[in-house]
């Protein structure tokens, strides 16, 4: 695969939101999908499902192969044992969210949220009317890490929910084995639920290793629901198809109160597409992971040397880079200094929640020549102010 020779023009011809949200003078380093071709499997099963026009409705979840298949995956990568009867289908991630916080609590219950995070994890539980419970994570002289008293001292009775992300979007943090076990140790005492984010599972560089929070113990994964997709790790967002492990019965009954349609359906090239990335995608995903540990350290070498008065700690997992840009007081905000002086979109930091303010998340799962040049128009305008 020559990343490098990554054509802008083709990229173009995309049709999703990363590629057409912004006209065309502007490089978009936002929304998180990658600029990489996907895997030649992939791309060959979803071909041979479309030359028999596969496009009918797809077999019940039950029969499809995708709880065995990752149920062998999560033993293999994370040493993760957990049986296919464990495991069911959602559409999608953010879908699952919104089940485990209808499921998991009642109107004004609390979840808590470790800030600056992820959008949807705001916008979930205001639009379910759970109430928010923020703990942000706090940065010290090695980076993000959880803030234990102040997470212990936010939750009260009423708390239902830990909803966590790990690995972490957008600090890049893989929490350890020794911070998942605070967490749990937390859950456990103050009888929560757990809805454990971990769709960036399979994007952690070396040596950092992805711990799903359920294989700590039986009574951790008890009360918890893992989600993880194919999506990220093999850039395949648009396919719809993620899944949910129930660690226990309990936690599996709550979400069967929710009519099962609202869960909408994969299909026969979801299916396709999920089984040849869990299958046979891991060189390309090898591939890919030795490109986007290069490109991490490019930027973060990029940002010191060129950016002396932004903050920024090298991600230990997903391609997302997120930089405090508050030193160098960017008006109005980074987020549309950048996009109208460098003609760069990033992601702006105050949709992750307050602590994000005065931060930009830069997706750096791109060609190298093209993350040069997001870099050099992000350096061209802070020159120029
Ligand atoms: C932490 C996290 N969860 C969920 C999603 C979205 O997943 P899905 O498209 O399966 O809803 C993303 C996408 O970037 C993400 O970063």
């Amino acid at each position: 695969m020559n990343i490098d020779a990554l054509d802008m023009e083709r990229l173009r011809l995309r049709t999703g939101e990363k590629w057409t949200h912004y006209p065309p003078d502007i490089l978009p380093s936002w929304v998180a999908d990658m600029d990489f071709e996907i895997a030649d499997p992939i791309r060959a099963a979803i071909e041979c499902r479309l030359s028999v026009s596969d496009c009918g409705y797809p077999i019940p979840v039950e029969r499809s192969p995708m709880a065995e298949i990752l149920s062998a995956r999560v033993a293999e990568r994370f040493d993760w044992r957990i049986s296919p009867g464990q495991v069911d289908l959602f559409t999608d991630v953010v879908q699952a969210i919104y089940f485990g916080l209808l499921a998991l609590a009642d109107e004004g219950e609390g979840v808590i949220i470790q800030t600056p995070i992820y959008p949807p994890f705001i916008s979930a539980t205001n639009s379910t009317r759970r109430r928010l419970v923020l703990c942000p994570l706090r940065t010290s002289p090695g980076g993000f890490e959880i803030d234990f008293d102040q997470l212990l001292d936010q939750v009260e009775p009423s708390t239902r929910i830990l909803l966590l992300c790990n690995p972490h979007n957008p600090s890049g943090r893989c929490f350890s084995r020794g911070e998942l076990e605070g967490l749990a140790g937390i859950a456990l005492d103050k009888d929560l639920a757990i809805i454990s984010d971990e769709i960036h599972a399979d994007l952690v560089f070396e040596p950092c290793r992805h711990i799903p929070i359920a294989s700590l113990s039986p009574e951790v994964a008890e009360r918890t629901v893992t989600l993880m997709s194919a999506s990220k790790a093999f850039n395949i967002a648009g396919i719809r198809l993620a899944f949910a492990v129930f660690g226990g019965d309990a936690i599996r009954k709550q979400f069967a109160k929710i009519p099962r349609h609202l869960r909408g359906g994969v299909s026969a090239l979801s299916i396709a597409a999920v089984t040849a990335a869990l299958t046979e995608g891991q060189p390309w995903l090898d591939e890919i992971l030795v490109y986007l540990r290069a490109n991490r350290d490019f930027l973060s070498r990029h940002a010191s040397v060129n950016w002396p008065r932004a903050v920024h700690y090298p991600p230990e997992a997903t391609y997302l880079g997120w930089f405090d840009f508050r030193g160098y007081e960017l008006s109005p905000n980074p987020y549309v200094f950048f996009l109208e002086r460098a003609k760069v979109a990033l992601g702006d930091g105050a949709q992750f929640g307050d602590p994000g303010r005065g931060f930009v998340r830069l997706n750096f799962a791109t060609s190298r020549p093209i993350l040069e040049q997001i870099t050099g128009r992000m350096d061209e305008a802070l020159a120029a102010r």
